[in-house]
């Protein structure tokens, strides 16, 4: 709390992250699959792109999830591997695809149209293709995206003319990815999702790898649903040995958690404006938005809100919202430490998708990002400022003209 309050006059709104929780939490995982002999992890980098914490991820050991061209170059720059950022694209151009290529990244596609495309540039190259599994499971209807009427993947119906397209094109399907939703609570859907993919890989003889996405759901209160580790991981193991046994192959096991890495161990902290009270709520109007921090509007998510400045007296019920200039809810009825004008409020959980989500709404600017690590607090991302947000404005009307004359 002194790192937060001590500076408490320049602070009106940051991004932190304790980098010592996404250690944690890597080990966690690491320790969920020690019984994998064959795995890895790509941590997706849509969740959060800060350069530093990147470095930080990659120096886990741990591989990159790239959903676009601009992310795999930052993942190069973070000094990933190339062969360990698979970058997965959703419906990009082919030059797009073609510049993955080039920079010698792994490929995952996920339509016949775009597959074809890359084997006539490519033929025989290898890739991996990203399958829909028809199977609707993540926290909301937003982020459950393997169902058959999602836009993402190959549905089942046309893997027989993927494998045709294998003979006739010259296409070699290396990988084979599924990734269901986000948030996912019952293992089960999990383990439908992975009994699914690895019975498709049977039909695919050149198969090496599976990678089996994200999603796993982290709690964001004490007694929230939290997908079964172990569960998950026993899953794998048992498809992935009953392969072997069958095939004689040792498939490696790729994993691609976004929130599971960091989402813990991000911290949103902003200032109280005012309160505001009508007949039915106690508004905290917070110096922020949901142009920062779009979870709780966007998806209705709960996020735990804890008051810095004042953490132990009794609690209040309040509404948080934000300055935005639309219904921006934080945090609805909920218990509070009591809330004074200028007091700092801590929306937890904000690691994953929380900065990497925010926008300039408003003409809104973005906050700092600074990270907690070896004892000491870094700055890790400048605060905007007006310039730039102008700096690609190009003004191109000129002098005022009257109409009227005076
Ligand atoms: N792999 C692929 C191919 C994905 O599409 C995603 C997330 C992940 C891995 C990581 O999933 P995670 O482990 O973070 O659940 N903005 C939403 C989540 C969108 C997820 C998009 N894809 C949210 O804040 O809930």
């Amino acid at each position: 709390t002194p790192l937060y309050s001590s500076a408490a006059s320049d602070v009106y709104k940051r991004q932190v992250y304790d980098l010592s929780i996404i250690e944690s939490q890597n080990k966690k995982l690491q320790n969920a699959f020690k019984n994998l002999d064959n795995y890895k992890i790509h941590f997706a980098a849509k969740s959060l792109s800060n350069i530093s914490i990147l470095k930080f991820i990659n120096n886990l050991g741990i591989g990159l999830d790239a959903v676009s061209i601009e992310e795999v170059k930052i993942g190069i720059k973070c000094g990933f591997n190339k062969n360990e950022i698979l970058y997965t694209p959703n419906g990009v151009s082919f030059s797009e695809i073609k510049e993955a290529k080039s920079l010698g990244v792994k490929i995952n596609l996920d339509s016949l149209e775009s597959i074809k495309e890359f084997s006539e540039h490519y033929p025989n190259h290898s890739i991996s293709v990203r399958i829909n599994p028809g199977i609707y499971a993540g926290g909301n209807e937003k982020i459950s995206v393997g169902h058959s009427n999602s836009k993402f993947g190959i549905p089942e119906e046309f893997i027989e003319d993927l494998i045709k397209m294998d003979k006739v094109n010259k296409i070699k399907v290396t990988g084979l990815h599924v990734h269901t939703g986000s948030d996912i609570t019952k293992n089960n859907q999990f383990e439908k999702g992975i009994k699914k993919i690895f019975s498709i890989a049977t039909k695919f003889k050149n198969i090496e790898s599976i990678d089996l996405g994200g999603g796993i759901k982290i709690p964001y209160f004490l007694g929230d649903t939290e997908t079964n580790l172990n569960d998950y991981a026993s899953a794998v193991q048992h498809e992935h040995k009953k392969f072997k046994n069958n095939t004689g192959k040792d498939l490696k096991i790729i994993f691609e958690p976004g929130k599971f890495l960091v989402s813990d161990s991000g911290y949103f902290i902003t200032k109280v404006n005012y309160i505001k009270k009508s007949k039915n709520n106690n508004f905290v109007q917070v110096n922020s938005g949901f142009n920062h921090f779009i979870r709780p509007t966007l998806y209705n998510s709960y996020h735990e809100v804890i008051n810095l400045s004042n953490p132990n007296d009794q609690k209040e019920e309040y509404t948080v919202v934000g300055y935005i200039c639309e219904k921006d809810t934080l945090a609805n009825k909920r218990r509070i430490s009591k809330i004074s004008k200028g007091d700092l409020l801590c929306f937890k959980n904000a690691g994953a998708y929380g900065f990497n989500m925010s926008n300039n709404y408003n003409s809104r600017l973005r906050p700092a990002e600074l990270c907690i690590h070896n004892n000491s607090i870094k700055k890790i991302r400048e605060k905007e400022n007006l310039e730039d947000l102008l700096n690609l404005s190009l003004i191109h009307i000129s002098e005022p003209t009257r109409r009227y004359a005076i």
